[in-house]
């Protein structure tokens, strides 16, 4: 052993925290490693595909996905709620000539829609009124006769409200059949919010089909603004509109949107909305 090898020991044994240090280190990678071993034999948080004698059914409308257990040895389960992106197809002005082939379209595609139907119009194609809420699509008010309302006077807004219930509530045997009215424009005054008993329903989404006239340049317009939430505007009283509805109604499918009509997208997003007060967005 030589002088140097001694002196290096004998500092070793005169230094007894060096040996502490060293040994509490190494116990504690010890238990380090024992820590991370446990871990990584924690069971692994399965998706519901991957656990076996759980089978889906389809998705129900209250954004829950249920199941059903085939096994009971499955003893722990926790719902999932599906992160469902929502828009609404609205149609108005109608109803018209073209509405009855959009209502097969929409029929063929497994998609319901809202009208806002002009009580004018609902008095010439009772009907189609009634084919559409038949198809379970929503009936709303447009108004009357489609003039502006914020120009009217209380007196003037009741008559183009009324005349529409009465019009459209007429034509599906209903005495009250209105939640949501549409102002035409998107003009609101005073004396609509001091009248109309409904919550005014607006617009996110505008097609354009009403000025483009073109199908794809319509689709294209819808596709490029939709988002969860919104609703979008249409008319069902052009060709080029029913013309573009079942691509747009593809497209946006491929984009993961489930179609819900605006009662049901109020009721999911934003129930309880007051009078008087336009809406037209339902962001989650
Ligand atoms: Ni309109």
């Amino acid at each position: 052993m030589n002088e140097q090898r001694r002196r290096r020991i004998n500092l070793f044994r005169r230094l007894p925290w060096i040996k502490v240090l060293i040994i509490s280190g190494m116990l504690g990678v010890v238990i380090w490693g024992v820590i991370i071993s446990l871990k990584s034999d924690e069971p692994k948080i399965l998706l519901l595909e991957e656990i076996p004698g759980i089978s889906h059914e389809a998705s129900s409308g209250d954004g829950e996905v249920k199941i059903s257990l085939e096994f009971s040895n499955i003893w722990e389960y926790r719902p999932v709620l599906t992160e469902k992106k929502l828009i609404a197809l609205t149609f108005d002005d109608g109803p018209s000539e073209h509405t009855d082939r959009l209502l097969s379209i929409l029929k063929d595609n497994g998609v319901r829609a809202t009208f806002f139907a002009l009580g004018s119009r609902a008095a010439a194609f009772p009907d189609v009124i009634r084919k559409e809420a038949a198809g379970g699509h929503e009936v709303e008010s447009h108004t009357m006769n489609h003039v502006d309302l914020s120009k009217l006077s209380e007196v003037g807004v009741r008559s183009e409200a009324d005349g529409a219930v009465a019009s459209i509530c007429g034509a599906l045997g209903k005495e009250r059949c209105i939640k949501y009215v549409r102002p035409p424009y998107g003009a609101v005054g005073v004396a609509v919010r001091n009248v109309i008993k409904q919550p005014l329903m607006g617009w996110s989404v505008d097609s354009l089909d009403w000025k483009i006239r073109n199908s794809e340049m319509i689709k294209a317009e819808v596709l490029g603004h939709a988002f969860d939430g919104a609703i979008v505007l249409m008319h069902d009283v052009y060709d080029t509109t029913v013309d573009a509805v079942e691509g747009v109604i593809s497209a946006l499918r491929g984009d993961g949107y489930t179609f819900v009509t605006v009662d049901e997208l109020v009721q999911e997003r934003r129930p309880n909305l007051e009078t008087g007060v336009l809406y037209g967005i339902f962001k989650p």
